[in-house]
């Protein structure tokens, strides 16, 4: 076995994964400028990371994987840059279609996906449809997503339904409320990696993340690999989660 073989078995035989694990994907305009390239160049590097945590997620057996790919607030970049940014995504959506089909990734989006490029929406549509088989893992991507909008339309809903009469207001409960969310059939994320060093939460999962374990890396988004990810699974393993008690 290699020396990461030999790390994803230790890491599997410990137990106490965590079921999902989401990830703010954040440092490729750095990795790109230090080089002195454009932007683009970086975000066109991170795909390969994508790619290995996707990878090292299902090896370990986690159950679910949230990427933050593109944040509500991120449509007011530059437009040559939101536009190479869509176009890899397209393209990524694309080429990796029957690699993720193979490696049993279930993939699905959450955010304001009618805010895509009709062309990125259609390649989205396609990547989901030709996973929605797929049980090894399941990869929620974030799309044009911000964590307020999120709570704001689950509000909208449940007042359209309590309007409706199908819904009793005072028999609202928290777990209740998540089911008006975007993903209701995930559990909420144990564990939240940032890379880039960046200490904030930059709208992602506001309410999901109530009780995640965070997770900060400087490595910049391009250079997380299948080795950096192991490292921060075996950070959140010897973690002590709480939840607000006291252990015994
Ligand atoms: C993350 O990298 C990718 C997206 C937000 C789409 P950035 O583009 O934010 O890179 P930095 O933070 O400027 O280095
Ligand atoms: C968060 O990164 C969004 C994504 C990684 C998609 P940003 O780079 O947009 O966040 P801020 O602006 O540093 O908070
Ligand atoms: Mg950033």
């Amino acid at each position: 076995m290699t020396p990461l073989e030999d790390r994803a078995h230790a890491i599997r035989a410990q137990g106490n994964l965590p079921r999902h694990v989401a990830v703010i994907m954040d440092g490729n305009g750095r990795w790109a400028e230090r080089r002195g390239q454009p932007r683009i160049f970086g975000h066109r590097a991170g795909m390969k990371s994508v790619r290995a945590v996707i990878e090292a997620a299902g090896d370990l057996g986690i159950e679910a994987l949230t990427l933050y790919a593109f944040s509500k607030e991120n449509w007011r970049r530059p437009a040559p840059e939101v536009q190479a940014l869509m176009g890899l995504l397209r393209r990524y959506m694309k080429s990796e279609r029957e690699e993720l089909v193979q490696r049993g990734a279930r993939v699905e989006a959450i955010g304001d996906l009618d805010q895509l490029e009709p062309s990125a929406r259609e390649e989205l549509d396609r990547l989901i449809e030709a996973t929605s088989g797929c049980e090894r893992l399941r990869v929620t991507l974030a799309l044009s997503y911000g964590g307020r909008a999120e709570i704001v339309a689950a509000a909208r809903r449940i007042a359209r339904a309590a309007v409706a009469g199908e819904l009793d207001p005072d028999a609202l409960d928290e777990a209740g409320f998540a089911r008006f969310l975007y993903s209701p059939h995930l559990p909420d994320p144990d564990l939240l990696v940032r890379t880039s060093g960046e200490m904030r939460i930059s709208n992602f999962l506001l309410w999901q993340i109530a009780y995640a374990e965070l997770y900060v890396t400087e490595t910049l988004w391009p250079d997380f690999d299948r080795a950096a990810f192991f490292e921060a699974i075996e950070d959140y393993q010897s973690r002590e989660r709480r939840f607000g008690k006291v252990m015994a």
